[in-house]
């Protein structure tokens, strides 16, 4: 086969060896269900525990705060749906550029459930107006969820979480951050950062797909959006994706065992590969935020300048072997735009490509995919 590189690795990541390892023997030898009291049962149970155990202590949380789901869409759902049939809320502060999984939850609970919905005013780069935040909270006595992803999947632009967690404090509303594409990708120390949810996919970190957890702080009693045998301490319940939760453990652990290392080598090839391409191609622009502090260092999405074969240039880099994207996977196929561009005001007419690394993404696969890019625009 032709040579192919990845860049897609904020759609899903390819599974470390380590994680495929820990799963193969979990599916070969514990196949008793975890909620059998017979010893394969207790064995498989086990494996959960000790998984939840291991990620919790990995962000400095209670094992009795993770709620494994089925990956990052559950949870941003569960997060939202038992905020407003659990805890109270009648009104979400969210964005016009979050992931589907929040956008089309607070839409439903809008026509639903009759929530208010209030959108946080944007910047050109899709960083949140805090004053525009804090406006909207002061302003309403209505019990609030704020709901603000850590890092856009899209553009990559970074939440200011910390301040963002002291605001919701400061006038008493929960916040929810979908983190799925900073989990694993930043150390998370839950002692340090005062939040209500946090939402974990661990495909994005080479682990599994289909499985992932809510974080729910201690404080907070919540309950199923999917109802059955009472599993997850009684808020998910399903027998367990046992094979795919002991996945998730390892694979955070291997990220967290050298996260300050993959930092500063994933950031160095983002900046390599954004170097090259102002230089072959004049007149690329980047979407979103350029320094590191503010911007996800997997994530660089680019405007191309125009050419006559715009419109069918994600389709020619696929044809070069190079793997990328336009926007997040889910609106991926069908181009229909991106409601992120779309929600910061971007520049529709001209193609966006988002290029997304991983620890395993190499100077040599920046370098295809730039000399494909080159290859392209002389056409
Ligand atoms: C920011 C964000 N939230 C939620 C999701 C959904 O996660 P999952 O694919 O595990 O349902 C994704 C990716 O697909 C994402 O990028």
């Amino acid at each position: 086969m032709d040579m192919r590189v990845y860049l897609d690795n904020a759609a899903t990541t390819p599974m470390a060896d380590e994680v495929i390892e820990v799963m193969a023997d979990v599916m070969k030898n514990n196949y008793g269900n975890p909620s059998s009291i017979h010893s394969l049962g207790r064995e498989s149970k086990a494996i959960i525990e000790n998984a939840r155990r291991s990620i919790s202590s990995l962000i400095h949380a209670l094992p009795k705060e993770i709620i494994f789901t089925s990956g990052g869409t559950e949870a941003d759902n569960l997060a939202l749906f038992a905020s407003v049939n659990d805890l109270g809320v009648e009104r979400i502060i969210s964005s016009s550029i979050e992931h589907h999984a929040v956008e089309h939850t607070y839409t439903k609970l809008k026509s639903s459930k009759n929530v208010e919905v209030s959108l946080v005013k944007l910047g050109k780069n899709g960083e949140v107006d805090l004053e525009h935040l804090e406006t909207l909270l002061k302003t309403s006595n209505k019990k609030t969820l704020v709901s603000l992803m850590h890092a856009n999947n899209e553009i990559g632009t970074l939440l200011p979480i910390k301040k963002v967690s002291a605001l919701c404090r400061q006038y008493n509303a929960l916040f929810h951050s979908d983190t799925v594409q900073t989990m694993a990708h930043y150390p998370f120390n839950l002692e340090e950062l005062d939040i209500d949810f946090l939402t974990c996919s661990a495909h994005k970190f080479h682990g599994p797909k289909g499985v992932g957890f809510l974080y729910v702080n201690k404080n907070l009693k919540i309950n199923p959006i999917i109802e059955g045998g009472g599993q997850e301490r009684g808020v998910r319940a399903g027998t367990e994706n046992l094979i795919g939760i002991a996945g998730l453990a390892k694979a955070l652990t291997l990220a967290n065992e050298e996260i300050e290392d993959h930092i500063d080598k994933v950031s160095a090839l983002k900046y390599y590969m954004l170097e090259q391409l102002k230089e072959k191609i004049p007149g690329i622009e980047v979407n979103g935020m350029l320094e590191p502090e503010k911007s996800l260092y997997t994530v660089l999405s680019v405007l191309f300048p125009k050419f006559e074969k715009q419109e069918v240039l994600l389709f020619m880099l696929d044809l070069e072997g190079v793997c990328c994207s336009g926007g997040s996977a889910c609106t991926a196929g069908a181009n229909m735009g991106s409601h992120v561009i779309r929600g910061i005001e971007g520049d529709t007419t001209r193609t966006t490509v988002r290029f997304s690394f991983s620890r395993y993404t190499t100077k040599a696969d920046i370098d295809f995919a730039i000399q494909k890019i080159e290859k392209i625009y002389g056409k």
